[in-house]
C-alpha cells in the first residue's frame, strides 16, 4: 500500500477501503507521511467527500491511534458531551454539574481553546486555584466519591486527530463533514463514551452555516454511533449570536455561576434543557422530554445543582469563595462601553468577528504557547430582535491592553446590523435528531 495510490483513488472520487483509511491515519500519526501527502489526501476528502462507511472506518482509526479511556469502573453509562463551537458557549460548565446533582456520573475531559476563546478547561482555570491537570486516577477518584470531575486531556487521545485538526486549520478543511463527524466522535469514543449528546451548532459563529448542513453533520454522527454502537443525540442549536451575554473566560465563569443559581439567560436555557433532557433518557432516569424538565427544574431551583459545582471547584483545588461572591474576581483594568452607530431592530449579529474581537483583545490564542487573559472579554448587552436606537450601549469590552480597545470598539459596531423592520423571535434550540 502507498499513499500516492490512496490520493489517486480520492482525487478520482473512489471508495477507500478500512486498509487504506487505517494504513493513512497510523503512518501519518507516526510521521511516516509528511504533511504534504496528507493536505492533498485531506483536501481531496474535503473536495469529494466520503461516504458513511469511510467516515466510520476514519473514526475508528482515529480513536484507535492512541490510549483510551476505561470508565466501565465507574459505570456501565458513559455520558458525554460535545459542542461543535462557537461563541460565548458556557454551556458545559452549567449542564455537568446538574446532571451530576442528579446522580449521573460525569466524567469529562474538555479541551483548551485555539480561536475565538478558550476552552472549557481555561475557562475553568480562571477559578483561582481550580486544576485542570489531574493525573486519571484522581480524576476517576473524585467521579466515584463526588460524582464529578472536569479536567483537560493528560492522556495521548486520538492524536491522530488532533494531528489532522491541526493540518486542516493550515489548508481550508476545517468545515467538511466527514472531517468533523469523526473528529468529534473519534475523540469521544477515546475518552469511554458510550452515550453522547452533541451541540451542534449552526448559524455566522459556528462551521456548518445553515440548517441543511448542520442536519447532514447530525445524521452523519448518528450512524458513526449506530456502526460502532454507541447511542449518538443531535442538538441543532443557533450560533447566529454569541451564548447567553458574557464572551471571555472569566467572564464566562461568572455567567455560568450565576445560571446554576438559578439566573440563565434564555437561551442559555434552552440549551442546557435541550441537552440536559436527552442526557437524561439517555441515562435511563426519564421517560421522556416532559419528565426530565422537571427533573433538571427542580435540581435547579433546589440549589442542588449550583452546590454541585462548589463540590466540584472546592474538590480541584479552587478557591469557592469567589463562587460564594463573583465580585471577587479581579476585573481587567479597562471596561469601555460601545454604542451602537444606528437605531432599529437588531437583524444580525456577526458573532465569528464578536469571537475573533475577543480573541484579540487576550481571551483567546492563536497559537498554543499562547497566554490566555482570563479577564479579557464581550459582554454583550443588546442581543438579536431588540430595538436600539442610537448611542445606547451594545456590549462592554473587558481588556487590559488599551492598544486594542478603539479597534475592538470599531469592530463590535460594525458586527452589529440592524433595520427598521421588525424580527420575529426565534428559538435557540433548532431540531433534536436521534
Ligand atoms: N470540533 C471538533 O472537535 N472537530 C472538528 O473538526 C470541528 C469541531
Amino acid at each position: 500500500m502507498d499513499i500516492v495510490s490512496i490520493i489517486e483513488k480520492k482525487r478520482d472520487k473512489k471508495e477507500l477501503s478500512k486498509e487504506e483509511i487505517e494504513f493513512f491515519v497510523k503512518e501519518y500519526t507516526e510521521g511516516n507521511i509528511p504533511d504534504y501527502q496528507a493536505a492533498a489526501l485531506i483536501m481531496a476528502i474535503y473536495l469529494n467527500d466520503m461516504s458513511k462507511e469511510e467516515t466510520a472506518n476514519l473514526t475508528m482509526a482515529m480513536a484507535d491511534s492512541g490510549e483510551k479511556l476505561d470508565l466501565r469502573d465507574i459505570s456501565d453509562i458513559i455520558i458525554d458531551k460535545h459542542s461543535t463551537g462557537g461563541v460565548g458557549d458556557k454551556i458545559t460548565i452549567i449542564l455537568m454539574p446538574i446532571i451530576a446533582s442528579l446522580g449521573i456520573p460525569v466524567a469529562k475531559m474538555s479541551g483548551r481553546g485555539l480561536g475565538f476563546t478558550g476552552g472549557t478547561a481555561d475557562k475553568l482555570e480562571s477559578i483561582p486555584g481550580y486544576r485542570v491537570d489531574l493525573a486519571i486516577d484522581e480524576f476517576k477518584k473524585n467521579v466515584s466519591e463526588i460524582g464529578i470531575s472536569l479536567i483537560t486531556s493528560n492522556l495521548n487521545l486520538a492524536p491522530a486527530d488532533k494531528k489532522i485538526y491541526a493540518l486542516r486549520d493550515t489548508i481550508g478543511c476545517v468545515s467538511s463533514i466527514p472531517l468533523i463527524a469523526s473528529s468529534v466522535m473519534s475523540k469521544k469514543i477515546a475518552a469511554g463514551a458510550n452515550k453522547i449528546v452533541i451541540d451542534l451548532t449552526c448559524g455566522n459563529g459556528a462551521f456548518m452555516k445553515n440548517k441543511h448542513d448542520a442536519t447532514e453533520l447530525a445524521k452523519t454522527m448518528i450512524k458513526i454511533g449506530d456502526k460502532t454502537k454507541k447511542e449518538v443525540r443531535c442538538v441543532i442549536t443557533s450560533m447566529d449570536e454569541p451564548v447567553g451575554y458574557a464572551v471571555g473566560n472569566q467572564l464566562e465563569i461568572i455567567e455560568a455561576i450565576e445560571a446554576l443559581k438559578g439566573n440563565m439567560p434564555k437561551d442559555v436555557e434552552e440549551i442546557v434543557f435541550a441537552l440536559g433532557e436527552q442526557i437524561l433518557i439517555m441515562a435511563g432516569r426519564a421517560k421522556n422530554e416532559d419528565e426530565a424538565t422537571g427533573m433538571l427544574r427542580v435540581t435547579i431551583e433546589n440549589q442542588k445543582a449550583f452546590e454541585k459545582f462548589k463540590e466540584l471547584v472546592a474538590k480541584q483545588g479552587g478557591d469557592v469563595s469567589y463562587i460564594d461572591d463573583v465580585t471577587k474576581f479581579r476585573q481587567a483594568q479597562f471596561i469601555e462601553p460601545v454604542t451602537a452607530k444606528k437605531s432599529g431592530t437588531i437583524m444580525e449579529i456577526d458573532t465569528e468577528k464578536i469571537g475573533k474581537v475577543a480573541s484579540y483583545i487576550g481571551a483567546g490564542r492563536l497559537t498554543k504557547d499562547d497566554k490566555i487573559d482570563p479577564e479579557a472579554g464581550i459582554v454583550i448587552n443588546k442581543k438579536l430582535g431588540e430595538q436600539i436606537k442610537k448611542g445606547d450601549i451594545i456590549a462592554y469590552v473587558h481588556t487590559n491592553r488599551k492598544d486594542k480597545v478603539e479597534e475592538a470598539i470599531k469592530d463590535i459596531q460594525e458586527s452589529y446590523i440592524t433595520s427598521s423592520l421588525f424580527k420575529k423571535n426565534t428559538k435557540t434550540v433548532i431540531e433534536v435528531l436521534k
